[in-house]
């Protein structure tokens, strides 16, 4: 090069040698995304027309070329979307009464044995539903059907949030080894506010006759994740807070499939929980745990974590326990700036913006108070107590709480060097109150010489009623799941 020569050939193309090559167009996908893509391009490059009749082809009517390449490069995104994991490490979740499963956000759930815990088949969502991402909290209802939120990315060149219901396997097909999924109803799609950056969720709401479903400005960017894995970046630095939008609430109804007319809008927040909603004298009233921004994902990076666990750092954004009520009635004939809430027992409002719009705000209730639990007999019911971990001052809690939305009073369990889960409220069967049971939790214990513990506490006294130790290391976990013996 010094004396002005040719250049030294480039150095041939790396690649992962378990990516498998597509035939047409010779990219290279990990194996779930080769799956989609090839069956994808491969009837892509069958219906692309010959030079020769391209001026004869017949265009409808109002569709340019312009058209058909943004609509073709967006679909072509929905078949490069990566597999990002198959790791199950969030939630464990049933899809019938004896089918269980781990599951993340992504497409792919993984059977799990409730007894020996034993890992089972793959299941990947896409097989019965249009579905990139999916939620890891469904709900259930007493006859045992599941419902679930998940995102179509650009299918079809549009990007939409669909609730399904996977319906209980009937007593004929029992015994049957097809999977529940097998059955999936789609209720409703919800278009995206943004074709390339849907928001991110983790949890909905469910009352008798509406889900709750959160458009929030954290956001994933699609295009990123098309190509994160050329990049070999992470799922978190797919996402984006956009502090500058507001957070659309939508109320969908369960019998129509169709969304309420009415807009509920409310500041710029980051919901992962849902805690619990049910219906009021003409209200949906629903509890979530809500962020100002989005710093909580940078929390989990191992620097941060190995900084005491967190605790001394200054960019924690804790969370508020937070209670939206949304007036259900139209508000036409309602006065511009008139507060639409009628309950007594909250100072959460809905103020009508203009015709259609309301813009809502919450009643906080306190903060620092994560992964909360209640007893799921209450759930779309006005529940009162809630149970949680206390995050005041990191995401590792060292305390976990019961808290009484009525008296927003708390009282705490903790003990030196030991970090709790989530608490996992059981009704006691038969029970007298909402309270009348146990709550669960796995206690990570570092005190010299002592092992980490299963932990139980009296659900009305949040007293100390038993604890069962582990001979055995625990991990922190997120979520927890109590299968009762006779399922
Ligand atoms: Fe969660």
């Amino acid at each position: 090069m010094k004396d002005g020569g040719p250049l030294p050939p480039p150095p041939p193309p790396t690649y992962d040698p378990d990516y498998v090559k597509c035939p047409c167009c010779d990219r290279r996908f990990n194996q779930g995304a080769a799956d989609r893509h090839i069956k994808f391009c491969q009837e892509q490059a069958a219906r692309m027309p010959t030079k020769s009749k391209l001026g004869d082809a017949k265009k409808p009517r109002g569709r340019t070329p312009h058209f058909f390449f943004l609509f073709r490069a967006i679909t072509f995104l929905n078949h490069t979307v990566p597999d990002f994991t198959d790791n199950g490490a969030s939630n464990f979740i049933k899809c019938s009464s004896s089918d269980y499963y781990a599951t993340s956000e992504t497409n792919y759930i993984r059977k799990i044995d409730p007894v020996t815990l034993e890992t089972l088949d793959k299941v990947d969502y896409i097989k019965y539903l249009p579905v990139n991402l999916v939620s890891s909290h469904p709900h259930y209802d007493k006859e045992g059907n599941a419902y679930n939120i998940g995102t179509s990315i650009a299918e079809k060149a549009k990007t939409k949030y669909i609730l399904f219901k996977v319906p209980a396997v009937s007593e004929k097909d029992k015994d049957k080894d097809a999977p529940a999924l097998k059955n999936v109803e789609v209720i409703c799609t919800v278009p995206c506010r943004s074709l390339l950056t849907p928001s991110y969720y983790h949890s909905f709401g469910i009352t008798d006759n509406y889900f709750i479903f959160i458009e929030q400005p954290l956001k994933l960017d699609i295009l990123k994740m098309a190509t994160a894995y050329m990049r070999g970046v992470n799922w978190a630095s797919c996402m984006k807070f956009c502090p500058e939008e507001n957070t659309l609430i939508h109320l969908i109804d369960r019998k129509t499939g169709k969304v309420v007319e009415t807009k509920y809008h409310t500041g710029p927040m980051v919901v992962y929980h849902h805690v619990n909603a049910f219906e009021d004298d003409g209200h949906v009233v629903f509890d979530v745990i809500a962020y100002n921004d989005s710093r909580l994902y940078e929390m989990f990076y191992l620097s941060k974590l190995k900084d005491n666990y967190g605790f001394q750092n200054d960019g924690y954004c804790k969370p508020s326990y937070k209670r939206f009520a949304l007036p259900i009635q139209s508000d036409k004939g309602v006065a511009v700036g008139e507060d639409l809430v009628k309950l007594k027992y909250t100072t959460a409002s809905a103020v009508k913006e203009k015709e259609g719009k309301l813009m809502c705000q919450a009643e906080v209730f306190c903060a620092g108070f994560e992964l909360p639990r209640m007893n799921y007999d209450f759930n779309c019911k006005k529940h009162r107590f809630v149970y949680g971990n206390c995050v005041e001052e990191s995401v590792l809690a060292k305390e976990i709480a019961k808290l009484d939305t009525e008296t927003k009073e708390r009282v705490y369990w903790s003990e030196d060097s030991c970090l709790p889960s989530e608490p996992v409220f059981i009704p006691k069967p038969k029970g007298e109150s909402e309270d009348d049971g146990v709550v669960l939790a796995s206690v990570i214990n570092s005190n010299p010489g002592q092992s980490s513990f299963l932990l139980i506490l009296d659900g009305r006294t949040f007293k100390e009623v038993a604890r069962a130790y582990v001979k055995a290391p625990l991990n922190r976990d997120m979520h927890g799941l109590f299968i009762p013996r006779e399922n």
